[in-house]
């Protein structure tokens, strides 16, 4: 399976640079990326930095960036580059849809997590009153960077997070990898990152691009996220994103196994691995506040939301359930 035209996948910034000459390029830069390398690719007042994080991921973030653009003359032709994490790249991704009606936007990803995820796929958006993504677009950008020294100085637990998820839909081999790959102590092997990193983007833009707009298979993605996002919302982003989806994952698996579908031996064995990659398991919150932070989840027709459920490693079912039934 081969990467899409449009995603780069580098150990170094050179291809970016020659993507970007002759360019009229903004950039939006997450204030903890220091790689001068980077920096260094663009005009100074060209650069707009972020306090990211999801706090930043909101509206007024996005008006206050259109007005700087807007001051410093960007117009049709720019080139906005979001670089950053997945907070980052969700809202530049927004912003450019926005500014003027749209203008061409990139991606630089410097987590783990946006790398393999966030930053792929061309969804955008910011929180609205505490819940995740109500407001965005699905657009894709002209094209994404994935340089992975680059999330050198992140913290990588979220996109470990991410990437088991994308494996455990349809690759036993490749999480088996992953985590003997990420509960190896440090320093770990770069040539196995940079191939594990492939593989979690082949798998994630093979689903997009048979379903762009997530009215079906896509969907499985969220893995983990149904849960994920009511734990973000019910402790008001004190757990990140990507603790977030790992607990979830774990509560897909305990719904799996309630229902019949998966033997408890796979919530066990979750557990031993997503504990060996110092990945969280045992959610802050009890079970039932969960349940009514789920059924106001976006994604709710008719009373039932659609939950992804792993049955084994490497194979999930699609099940859509009230919150009775939850219960
Ligand atoms: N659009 C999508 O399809 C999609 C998919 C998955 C997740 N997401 C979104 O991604 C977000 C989470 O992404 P994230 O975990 O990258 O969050 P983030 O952007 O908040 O980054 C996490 C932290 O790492 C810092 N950081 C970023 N790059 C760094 C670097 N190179 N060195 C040091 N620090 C660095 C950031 O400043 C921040 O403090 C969530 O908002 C989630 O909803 C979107």
């Amino acid at each position: 399976m081969a990467l899409p035209d449009s995603i780069l996948l580098s150990g170094n910034l050179k291809l970016l640079e020659q993507r970007l000459q002759g360019r009229e390029v903004y950039a939006v830069l997450d204030d903890k990326v220091k790689e001068p390398r980077l920096t260094g690719l663009f005009r100074p007042d060209h650069i707009f930095r972020i306090e990211a994080g999801e706090a930043a991921k909101r509206m007024a973030t996005v008006e206050a960036l259109a007005a700087k653009l807007l001051a410093a003359g960007a117009d049709r032709d720019a080139l906005l580059l979001g670089i950053g994490g997945g907070t980052t790249t969700d809202l530049t991704g927004l912003l450019a849809a926005l500014y003027q009606r749209g203008v061409a936007c990139a991606l630089v990803p410097t987590t783990l997590l946006a790398q393999v995820d966030a930053a792929i796929g061309g969804k955008n958006g910011v929180n609205l009153e505490g819940y995740k993504n109500m407001l965005g677009t699905f657009r894709a950008p002209e094209f994404i960077y994935i340089c992975p020294p680059l999330a050198e100085g992140a913290d990588d637990r979220g996109g470990i997070a991410e990437m088991l998820k994308t494996f455990l839909l349809c690759d036993a081999a490749a999480y088996a990898r992953a985590v003997v790959h990420f509960s190896a102590p440090l320093p770990r092997c770069a040539a196995e990152r940079l191939s594990l990193i492939r593989r979690a983007v082949e798998i994630k833009s093979n689903l997009v691009e048979e379903d762009f707009l997530d009215e079906g298979p896509r969907h499985l993605l969220n893995l983990g996220h149904t849960f994920g996002h009511a734990i973000e919302k019910c402790t008001q982003g004190a757990v990140t994103h990507g603790d977030a989806v790992a607990m979830g994952i774990i509560l897909a698996a305990e719904t799996a196994v309630r229902l019949g579908e998966a033997e408890p031996a796979l919530v066990e064995r979750l557990k031993r691995d997503f504990t060996a990659c110092g990945l969280p398991t045992e959610s802050p919150l009890p079970r039932e506040a969960l349940i009514e932070a789920v059924a106001k989840d976006k994604k709710s027709r008719e009373g039932a939301v659609r939950f992804v459920l792993p049955v084994a490693i490497g194979r999930v079912m699609v099940q859509p359930l009230k919150p009775e039934e939850l219960r």
